[in-house]
Order: structure tokens, then C-alpha cells, then sequence
């Protein structure tokens, strides 16, 4: 393999000095980029783009061709597992993601199968493939994952949703259930990891978007233990490196301690919790990933700078930040505010390390 020309985002996850803050942004390709819709209207569909493992890596690597981002993420989605488990995902525009057959009942969790990654997911091992040979080593590739409740939770309710309904009704009226569905897509998730690490991620990230909707109690019990399920299954070494584990739960800011102890290398954070307090209840054992509110890239240039600033001033000194948003980035963003806010990352960071790195 290729020699990594820029390997400052994986020493920082793991807590290794660096010359500056690596950055990259959540859904850093996306439709705020012109060039991105262009492919995704090429394409035809969004899953279409996803299939297609050569329109999958041009969208890959475009922010790239921008802003000097220090990783790349896959371009896929977090509901890929779901689809190849039967339930018919449709995304149509203004109603975001759908699911003709949702999950409801205890028949509904025997009957879903765990999905093979050199299957029905191959098109996603060929895209971490394509991905990889294109980036050459310029910045590592991270692959990434919905948690199991954050996927149950779209299955259940058959899409996106503000009131949890189905999803917490289950919760509280079959527990088992539950457990059965949270159980079979961690084993799920854990195989399709392992396949795109085997396919060539250097690093992978679990998005556990709904885990913020819980109670800390049922977050232990409903999120976190399948989450930790997971990582016990991840092959952690990869052509003699260190395969980094980030765990990102909206809304996580409460039981980052709790998230600390599964063994997660870094741990994403939004902007509902200020780096210092964060650092001080992750308690020195992991790397943090954030946390810019991304409205900020809808100011100025100026104020971006401010913000920038004011988040690594937070952070402090020593090693173990990734500079990140701390949710994705938003389809109405203007490109050239993110240009000034990558800018910003990298010129104010060089005095919190030392110089030698
Ligand atoms: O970060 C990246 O650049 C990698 C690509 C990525 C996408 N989705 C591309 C995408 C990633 C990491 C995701 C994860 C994802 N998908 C999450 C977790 C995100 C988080 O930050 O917590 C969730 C909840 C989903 C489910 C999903 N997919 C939603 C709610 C939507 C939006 C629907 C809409 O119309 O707004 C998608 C579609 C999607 N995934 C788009 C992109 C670029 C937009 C699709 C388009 O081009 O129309």
C-alpha cells in the first residue's frame, strides 16, 4: 500500500503530537457543493450514486479538490444496511428517507436477515476500493456506520420522524423485541465494518444520530451496549496500523464518561457541550471530534475565524483534537465560507502543538 503523504487526522485520534489540527467535516460532499450535484444529477438517484462505485469516489474526493481537509469519508448512507436487508428504501426529495416495509413486529425482526458485505453490500466494499486507489495516500479514508438504535429507529418508524412514536412504543412495550432487532443489526454492522476496513478504511466512525432522544438509563441499555457490542468486533489492526474507532452520538454530551470506557479511540461532539467540559468528562482517555455548530458557516469569514478560535482555545493544548462541525454540514452553506473556515483551523492551531511534530 501506498504510503500515507498526510497521516495527521490519524495520529491526532490517536492522541499522537501533529505540526496542526487536522479537520474534515461531516457530509463534507453534498449537495453545498455545485460539482456534487452535477454527478448526483448524472447519476439519476441518490442510491444511484451510491451503487455506482467510480461517481461514489469523484463525489468522495471533490471537497477534497476545494479545501485541504485532511480525510476523506466514504460517499454512501448510513440506511445501506437496511436496504440490503429487504426493506424497500426510497428517498424522495422533501420527505427525506422511506421505508415501504417498516419493522413492527417480532416476526418482522426473525424474518430480516444479516446482510453478507461482499453481497448485497458489495457495491459499498467497491466503492471503499475505488476510493482508496484514487486517493493514492493523500489523506487517510474513513468508513463509517449507522449505530443499531439510529438504524432501528428509521426501520421502525419507516423513515425519519420528530416523535419516536413507533420506535419508543417498541421500546416500552417489547423491550425484547427491541433487543432482537438492536442485536441483529450490531452483528450486522460489525460484518460491514470489518468488510470495509478488509476493502481499505483506515479509520471508521459510528453515527449514532437519535441516541441524544434518550434517557441516560435507556441510552445505556438501548444505544451504547450495542454500540459496545460492535467495537468488541472490529478488527482493530490493518496493514500493521491501528484502525481508529470514532463514536458520535447527537446529543452525547451527558454520558461522554460512559462513551469513554467502550474502548472508542475518539469520540465526536456537538456544540451543546464546550470542549474543556467534554475533555474533563472523557477524562484524558480518548480523542475528541468537533465541535463547531455548523450555522456558524452561514456568518462571515471574520466570525467563522472567531468561532475557530474560540473552539481550539477550549479544546487547550496537547494532543487528541480533530477539528470537525458538530453535526453535518448544511446544503445551503456557501463554499467559500467553508474554504475560510478550513483556512482558519489550520493557520490557528500551529501554536497549540509544538512545532517539531
Ligand atoms: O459525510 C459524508 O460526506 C459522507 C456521506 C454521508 C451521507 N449520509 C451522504 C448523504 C454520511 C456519513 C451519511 C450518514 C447519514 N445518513 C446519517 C447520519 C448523519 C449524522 O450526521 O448523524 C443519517 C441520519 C442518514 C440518513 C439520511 N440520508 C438522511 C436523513 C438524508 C437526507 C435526506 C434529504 O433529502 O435531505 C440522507 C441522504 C443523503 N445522504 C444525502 C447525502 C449527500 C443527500 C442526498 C441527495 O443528494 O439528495
Amino acid at each position: 500500500m501506498t504510503k500515507l503523504q498526510n497521516d495527521r487526522f490519524l495520529r491526532a485520534l490517536m492522541r499522537q503530537p501533529v505540526d496542526v489540527t487536522p479537520v474534515w467535516m461531516m457530509r463534507q460532499a453534498g449537495r453545498y457543493l455545485p460539482e456534487y450535484r452535477a454527478t448526483r444529477a448524472k447519476a439519476g438517484s441518490f442510491m444511484d450514486l451510491c451503487r455506482n462505485a467510480e461517481l461514489a469516489c469523484e463525489v468522495t474526493i471533490q471537497p477534497l479538490e476545494r479545501f485541504p481537509l485532511d480525510a476523506a469519508i466514504l460517499f454512501s448512507d448510513i440506511l445501506t444496511i437496511p436496504d440490503a436487508m429487504g426493506l424497500g428504501l426510497t428517498f424522495n426529495t422533501g420527505h427525506g428517507p422511506q421505508f415501504e416495509r417498516p419493522v413492527r413486529s417480532a416476526a418482522d425482526v426473525k424474518n430480516l436477515p444479516i446482510p453478507d458485505p461482499e453481497g448485497e453490500l458489495q457495491y459499498v466494499m467497491n466503492a471503499v476500493r475505488t476510493i482508496r486507489k484514487e486517493l493514492d495516500g493523500r489523506v487517510p479514508l474513513i468508513g463509517f456506520s449507522g449505530s443499531p438504535w439510529t438504524l432501528a429507529t428509521y426501520m421502525v418508524e419507516g423513515g425519519g420522524t420528530k416523535e419516536y412514536g413507533h420506535i419508543k412504543g417498541m421500546m416500552f412495550d417489547q423491550p425484547e423485541t427491541l433487543h432482537q432487532l438492536l442485536d441483529k443489526l450490531a452483528q450486522s454492522v460489525t460484518t460491514y465494518l470489518n468488510g470495509q476496513i478488509a476493502a481499505g478504511a483506515q479509520a471508521v466512525q459510528i453515527f449514532d444520530t437519535w441516541g441524544g432522544v434518550l434517557t441516560p438509563r435507556d441510552y445505556q441499555e438501548f444505544s451504547l451496549r450495542y454500540m459496545q457490542q460492535i467495537i468488541d468486533g472490529l478488527t482493530r489492526e490493518a496493514d500493521g496500523h491501528t484502525v481508529p474507532i470514532i463514536l458520535f452520538t447527537k446529543g452525547g454530551g451527558r454520558w461522554l464518561d460512559k462513551m469513554a470506557s467502550t474502548g472508542a479511540d475518539c469520540l465526536g461532539v456537538d456544540w451543546t457541550i464546550d470542549l474543556s467540559d467534554a475533555r474533563k468528562l472523557a477524562g484524558d482517555k480518548v480523542a475528541l471530534q468537533g465541535n463547531m455548530d455548523p450555522c456558524i458557516l452561514y456568518s462571515n469569514p471574520e466570525r467563522i475565524r472567531e468561532e475557530v478560535a474560540s473552539v481550539l482555545a477550549s479544546y487547550g493544548k496537547g494532543e487528541g483534537h480533530v477539528f470537525n462541525l458538530g453535526h453535518g454540514i448544511h446544503p445551503t452553506i456557501d463554499p467559500e465560507n467553508v474554504a475560510a473556515f478550513i483556512e482558519a483551523v489550520h493557520e490557528l492551531s500551529a501554536p497549540y502543538h509544538n512545532s517539531q511534530a
